[in-house]
């Protein structure tokens, strides 16, 4: 089987950490390597998170490198109120043995990109986009030479959820969102507007748990700890899992459904600080930046990363 070569970029969180574990599961994808990013936790427990995380799964062939500590222009805003004091509350990880790559994660994403043959690379992006719009800016070649961004970001039908109008990894690093949705890379995104409609009801969480090895009791003991805020918020059946959707789409694409669209994002107001301005009824002539994911069937989403939960150790 050809393997697809991806690199995450995250800031574990415990719903990055479904998505990694997700593909560090897949034999469709061949994980080049993690760079972490600030966001939901400082970036010393972003990696230490990642680094656990590639421990858990038995994959410390998986190089960890840091990246930014905070994002281009303003002060970091973390998200502990969700994720707990270390980002990844709920399960008993223990301290990782695995020390991160020598080197930036920027630096790493700009070489591995330009090593390897053209489009051969996708971008995974499940947290603020610094690190992203830095190896751009840095390396601009490297917007051709991707072959895809797939990130989890913005909303437009259902909003923001760190703002009325902002959604949390766009809102922490506006800046960069904006340099990477101006780039010409290939761009997907998923937005609050399908991972809203991914809900980690009892019985999916269960699922997990009846795995009965480590990594499922993990994402089990995961999802179970950061729900709770979504749950109270919203007052759903379960809370809406997010970063999964990402290498969901990289793995079976039909599960969603979207259209080509633009997308700015406004970096200058007040009121709607990282806010996606998705043009998805076409009501303007910009060009079309970005391939907006509507919706996806819950089921068969749920399906796909408990098959492949199940197979870690
Ligand atoms: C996003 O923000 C973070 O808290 C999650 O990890 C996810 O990437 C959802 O808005
Ligand atoms: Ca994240």
């Amino acid at each position: 089987m050809d393997k697809r070569a991806v690199i995450f970029d995250t800031d574990p969180g415990q719903d990055d950490a479904v998505a990694i574990l997700t593909a560090l599961a897949s034999p469709e994808l061949d994980v080049l390597g993690i760079v972490t990013v600030a966001g939901n936790i400082p970036l010393s427990l972003t990696t230490r998170n990642a680094l656990r995380l590639v421990e858990l799964a038995g994959r410390t062939d998986v190089p960890v490198y840091r990246g930014s500590d905070r994002p281009l222009r303003r002060s970091l805003v973390t998200a502990e109120h969700v994720h707990g004091e270390t980002g990844l509350d709920g399960p008993d990880l223990p301290e990782p043995q695995t020390l991160p790559a020598k080197g930036h994660g920027v630096d790493f994403l700009i070489e591995t990109v330009r090593s390897r043959p053209a489009g051969s690379v996708t971008l995974l992006a499940l947290g603020p986009l610094t690190n992203v719009a830095l190896a751009l800016a840095k390396a601009p070649d490297i917007a051709e030479r991707l072959a895809g961004l797939v990130l989890m970001g913005g909303g437009y039908f259902e909003g923001g959820n760190i703002t009325p109008t902002a959604e949390f990894n766009i809102y922490v690093d506006p800046d960069a969102a904006a340099i990477v949705f101006g780039s010409g890379v290939k761009l997907t995104v998923l937005p609050l507007d399908v991972t809203h409609k991914m809900r980690s009801t009892k019985e999916r969480i269960e699922a997990f748990r009846s795995l009965g090895n480590n990594s499922g009791k993990a994402v089990a003991a995961m999802l179970s700890f950061s729900e709770r805020f979504d749950v109270e918020k919203y007052d759903w059946e379960g809370a809406p899992l997010h970063d999964p959707c990402v290498t969901a789409f990289m793995l079976q694409p039909e599960i969603f459904q979207g259209r080509e669209i633009n997308v700015e994002i406004e970096t200058e107001s007040v009121l709607c600080r990282g806010m996606t301005v998705a043009d998805y009824w076409g009501v303007t002539d910009r060009p079309k930046n970005a391939f907006w994911v509507r919706s996806g069937d819950s089921d068969r989403f749920y399906a796909l990363l408990t098959e492949r939960i199940g197979r870690l150790p």
